[in-house]
């Protein structure tokens, strides 16, 4: 943004400045004014305003010529904000009136009749409204992105096995492929919701005016058709007090960041000492400023900090609405700082995941060093029992017998010979070693969403499909 020490030492009259007989306190610009933050919005306000335009002369409210020069005056100023010498200026509060204001200094009496049939009520609504649907095909496409990189994890890790927990205690074995897998199913889910959230984001509220509609003849179709926008909104009054748009966007967005927190946290405990179960490239970890031997996991660890912030500003969307009167209140402005931090955090969270992701490998000698205590094929043992129809429930008490025998004598279950095992249940046989083994546990689990080998090749498959990337 450029600084505003070209601004000139008279304050420019305000846009609404006609019914005031006093000059705005310095203090009170300072307070109201958000152009230090919505000025990220200019694309969309410009673009908004470019239709609205077209709309005007097509239904003679403004001549061809004067939206020609409206439309020349708005690439100027497009131009001056990219290239960073456009001077916003507080005192001109936000977005809207800096650009509007512009424009009038610019081209003269063609750009005070810009804002015609509009309110700055229904032009925020429709500037978000842009700039969200934008962020949501932005965060959709990086989500697809962080998917892929479960999917090439399972691929290159297909047939490895690791520990499966539950209660963070060793549970069952499962395919390290099913765990990226259960990510990649997570992450879907989530631009499901981003998805869904855009039908409700992607409505055109321009010509809501300040609260009532407008008297003037203006073609809300049209202004859709230009931008891009499939619906109108339906009631002027619930257009411009509207902002569930956004609180369903954070609340995606704060379950994407609750989602990574949670994946941080296992490789936040993966990248120990003590389970060393994956390998951080050494361009993704930092170390520490007095201990030489140590490399951190720092980006887990600030993206499982950072959901914090994102859930707070759901937290602080929800607040703002909680007792506003209908329509717009200045309230309302308060919705950005929160929502544009969201966007940010959520995007780059996501984007750096994804890339991490691509940067580990899995300790596969550490992996299967982890799958040798725990009994972990203990429930094998049980539906074993089960299958020579003994009921679950008695099959469940034998093979804790058996397995707090296995304590005492500090054994594996694999360990126990056959004669051993016989004293718990008369029942098993010869074959109850297979079962008993970590890969026969895992080939075993072919319900469908099942670890078992065939299970996971034919998810991997069908993910892989999904993101139309080869095998
Ligand atoms: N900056 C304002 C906002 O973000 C724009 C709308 C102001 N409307 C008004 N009636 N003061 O909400």
């Amino acid at each position: 943004m450029a600084s505003s020490s070209k601004e000139k030492k008279k304050a420019p009259a305000k846009l609404w400045g006609g019914r005031f007989a006093e000059k705005t306190a310095a203090s009170v610009e300072a307070f109201t004014a958000s152009i230090h933050y919505d000025a990220r919005l200019y694309k969309h306000d410009i673009a908004g305003s470019r239709a609205h335009a077209k709309m005007l002369a097509k239904q003679g409210l403004i001549s061809v010529k004067e939206r020609d020069q409206i439309l020349k005056g708005l690439g100027q100023i497009e131009r001056e904000i990219e290239t960073g010498i456009f001077v916003f200026r507080p005192e001109l509060e936000d977005i809207h009136m800096n650009i509007e204001k512009t424009l009038v200094e610019k081209i003269g009496p063609a750009g005070e009749k810009l804002h015609t049939a509009r309110s700055r009520n229904d032009q925020v609504a429709l500037d978000v409204r842009l700039y969200l649907r934008e962020e949501c095909h932005n965060l959709i496409a990086l989500l697809s992105g962080l998917q892929k990189s479960f999917v090439v994890l399972a691929r290159k890790y297909e047939h490895a096995v690791m520990p499966g927990y539950t209660h963070l205690q060793r549970a069952q074995p499962v395919l390290v492929a099913h765990h990226m897998l259960a990510y990649y199913e997570m992450f879907g889910r989530d631009r499901e919701r981003l998805s869904d959230g855009l039908k409700r984001i992607n409505v055109m509220p321009l010509g809501a005016a300040a609260l009532a509609g407008t008297g003037l003849p203006i073609d809300r179709e049209f202004v859709a058709k230009e931008l891009g926008f499939p619906k109108i909104t339906a009631n002027s009054m619930d257009t411009v007090g509207d902002r569930d748009f956004i609180i369903e966007f954070m609340s995606a967005a704060s379950l994407i960041q609750i989602h990574l927190s949670r994946l941080s946290e296992e490789l936040v405990l993966w990248t120990t000492e003590e389970f060393s179960f994956v390998t951080l490239a050494d361009s993704f970890c930092t170390g520490s400023s007095i201990m030489p031997q140590k490399k951190n996991p720092d980006i887990p660890e600030l993206i499982r900090g950072k959901s914090g912030r994102v859930v707070g500003n759901l937290m602080s969307l929800l607040m703002l609405l909680k007792g506003l009167p209908m329509t717009y209140n200045r309230d309302l402005q308060e919705d950005k700082e929160p929502l544009f931090d969201t966007v940010d955090t959520v995007s780059q969270s996501v984007a750096i995941m994804a890339q991490l992701l691509a940067n580990l490998t899995f300790n596969e000698a550490r992996l299967a060093k982890g799958l040798g205590g725990g009994y972990m094929t203990a429930t094998d043992l049980a539906d074993y029992l089960v299958l020579k129809n003994i009921p679950f429930r008695q099959a469940h008490a034998i093979v804790g017998r058996t397995v707090a025998f296995c304590i005492s004598k500090g054994k594996e279950l694999t360990e126990l010979k056959l004669a051993e095992l016989k004293k718990f249940s008369e029942v098993i046989e010869g074959d109850v070693f297979k079962v008993l083994s970590i890969d026969g546990s895992v080939k075993s689990r072919v319900s469908l969403g099942g670890t078992s080998g065939k299970m996971v090749a034919k998810a991997l498959k069908q993910a892989e499909k999904e993101l139309g990337i080869k095998p």
